[in-house]
């Protein structure tokens, strides 16, 4: 596969690191998502986003992202009103409107100025029964809308275990990027999030990301070296201040979705700060 990925990528004139995967490129803007999964009260959130803004608004070459629960997305659109922030929803349906109680649709989430949308994150996987056919209609519908998904992918440590890691991601970044053209494949964004390393404070090693960045990436080019070459992949899993230069570093990481750390101010500013293209 990585022989297919240097081959193709040489054709179209991509360079390359020395490990294979396509080296961090300046047309890759890196994006920093805070995904605030159940937490913050519309009240709580105004207070953080009030926080960020002046704590961010000096970047420029990166994309800042964050990712407040529905409840909230209203009173965090308010705040970074005009600000160099993007809004993302953490959820979507994949109809367009109807008889689905409880359920969000694309046309709410952009009329409420959300840009971005996360698709298919495990603790959706887990806990409610979302498929790689639920999660491939998800991004068909957030494309067909104008919303950038996010889609998740990552491997429980049992998978890993077994082996069955190049499987599991093979399988989750197939199936959800089923039948998208490379014209709408402009607009997705993988983030790789091991399930092992979501919220245990267990970050995978640079390396390991980088390694299933590398091998995402190549998957990509096997159809289409030029979306590859441009597809911006995102860790996430304990991203903190204290291991994102590390993380950010690698070619193939071209930022972080980040959970826990997205929630205090400081910590999150940090992050933003740590992937400063060197
Ligand atoms: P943590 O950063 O809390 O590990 O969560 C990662 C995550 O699931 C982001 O979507």
């Amino acid at each position: 596969m990585l022989l297919l990925l240097c081959a193709l990528s040489d054709l179209c004139g991509k360079c390359f690191s020395m490990e294979g995967g396509v080296r961090m490129n300046a047309k890759r803007r890196p994006i920093l998502a805070g995904n605030w999964k159940m937490n913050m009260t519309a009240t709580q959130a105004r207070e953080l986003a009030s926080k960020l803004v002046p704590l961010v608004s000096a970047v420029k070459d990166r994309d800042i992202v964050l990712g407040p629960p529905f409840t909230s997305i209203a009173s965090v659109a308010e705040i970074i009103k005009g600000t160099n922030i993007g809004l993302s929803a953490q959820n979507l349906h994949w109809e367009d409107k109807g008889a689905f109680t409880g359920e969000i649709s694309a046309e709410m989430l952009l009329d409420l100025g959300c840009r971005y949308v996360i698709i298919g994150h495990s603790e959706r996987r887990q806990y409610f029964s979302e498929t790689d056919d639920t999660v491939n209609k998800k991004v068909k519908q957030a494309l067909k809308k104008g919303l950038l998904p996010i889609l998740c992918v990552g491997e429980t440590l049992a998978e890993r275990e077994a082996g069955k890691l190049n499987e599991i991601i093979s399988r989750q970044v197939t199936g959800g990027l089923k039948d998208i053209s490379a014209g709408d494949m402009e607009k997705v964004v993988i983030a790789y999030e091991p399930v092992w390393a979501i919220g245990t404070g267990k970050t995978a090693t640079p390396e390991q990301a980088q390694a299933v960045h590398a091998y995402i990436r190549s998957r990509i080019a096997a159809g289409d070296a030029a979306v590859a070459a441009a597809l911006r992949i995102l860790y996430g899993g304990s991203v903190k201040a204290a291991n994102a230069a590390q993380l950010f570093d690698k070619p193939d990481i071209d930022g972080g979705l980040i959970g826990g750390a997205s929630l205090v101010a400081e910590e999150f500013m940090a992050i933003c700060r740590a992937a400063e293209r060197r």
